[in-house]
């Protein structure tokens, strides 16, 4: 079945949307995202999600296309026209397609932002193998730019940490900069050492993870402590349980760090407890 997408106000098949060459996303980067996931047909975290966007945009002066109510009109009607049970929106807001190729923005009066949206079906998402069997990384340097709060297109670091991963052999790779771990590649890190949950805390080194609040907020309900800290391979390799999030894979336990299995290699009670409760409330939440 071929799949209808969203650009600029229309709904078209996959096959017939079309971007400029101009626009700037494609020429610069220039352009934010979200991703925000789907279960039970409904959407999770969808407030989180377009607020994030509005500052993503607010950091970059780049104009909103349209309201957050008509962004959830949107994300709906793409839900319901395809069919998706579970699986992923993705979102895309680019500064738009000027004249020609220019480093300076254009005038957003006579540019307007471009706005594309498409669905991703993943049956199984919630209920996924990889969650039963746990993930392993490897650390890589984080050699990205200085503003990683703002969720922008430039994805090409991240992109080629999962080709490292992958040629490791392993499934994932947590950033490390100044001897601290900041995030996965399209995650946020986390070990658990005894009662407590250990996470780097919020700044313009990380991504403000719209799970990761999620979680930090369940984790009284899995009676557990919170420490948002800088933390280093070493001592994650040593912690009893570790595990990412992100709004496509909720809560995903972590076995191995650069060859080192946690604990007994396999995920992790508290982790796994995690991910139960987060999958339960957002559902409850979902709209
Ligand atoms: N990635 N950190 C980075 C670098 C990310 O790219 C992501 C999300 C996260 C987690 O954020 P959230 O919980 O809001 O999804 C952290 C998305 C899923 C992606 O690029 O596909």
């Amino acid at each position: 079945m071929t799949r209808t997408v969203y650009v600029n106000g229309e709904y078209l098949p996959e096959t017939e949307a079309k971007v400029s060459i101009f626009d700037r996303a494609f020429l610069m980067g220039d352009g934010v995202y979200e991703v925000t996931s789907v279960l039970d047909g409904k959407l999770i975290d969808f407030d989180g999600h377009a607020a994030r966007l509005a500052r993503s945009l607010k950091e970059l002066d780049m104009q909103a296309p349209c309201t957050t109510e008509e962004l959830l009109e949107i994300h709906r009607k793409l839900v319901e026209i395809n069919g998706i049970e579970e699986g992923m929106v993705y979102l895309q807001v680019t500064r738009g397609a000027a004249a020609d190729r220019d480093f300076v923005f254009p005038d957003p009066e006579e540019v307007k932002p471009t706005l594309v949206l498409f669905t991703q079906n993943k049956p199984g998402l919630a209920d996924s193998p990889a969650a039963k069997k746990g993930i392993k990384v490897i650390s890589i340097e984080d050699v990205r730019w200085g503003r990683r709060d703002i969720k922008t297109v430039q994805l090409l670091y991240p992109s080629m940490g999962k080709m490292m991963a992958k040629k490791a052999g392993v499934d994932d790779a947590w950033m490390v900069e100044d001897g601290f771990v900041t995030e996965g590649t399209s995650n946020n890190a986390y070990f658990i050492k005894g009662n407590k949950i250990v996470t780097r805390a919020l700044s313009n080194d990380i991504l403000h993870g719209i799970t990761r609040a999620a979680v930090l907020r369940f984790a009284a309900e899995a009676q557990m402590e919170v420490e948002e800290r800088n933390f280093t391979i070493a001592e994650a390799q040593a912690a009893d349980e570790a595990f990412i999030t992100s709004a496509s894979t909720f809560v995903m336990p972590v076995v191995e760090i650069d060859g080192a299995a946690l604990g007994d290699g396999a995920p992790g009670p508290r982790a796994l407890r995690l991910r139960e409760i987060y999958l339960e409330e957002s559902r409850k939440a979902a709209i």
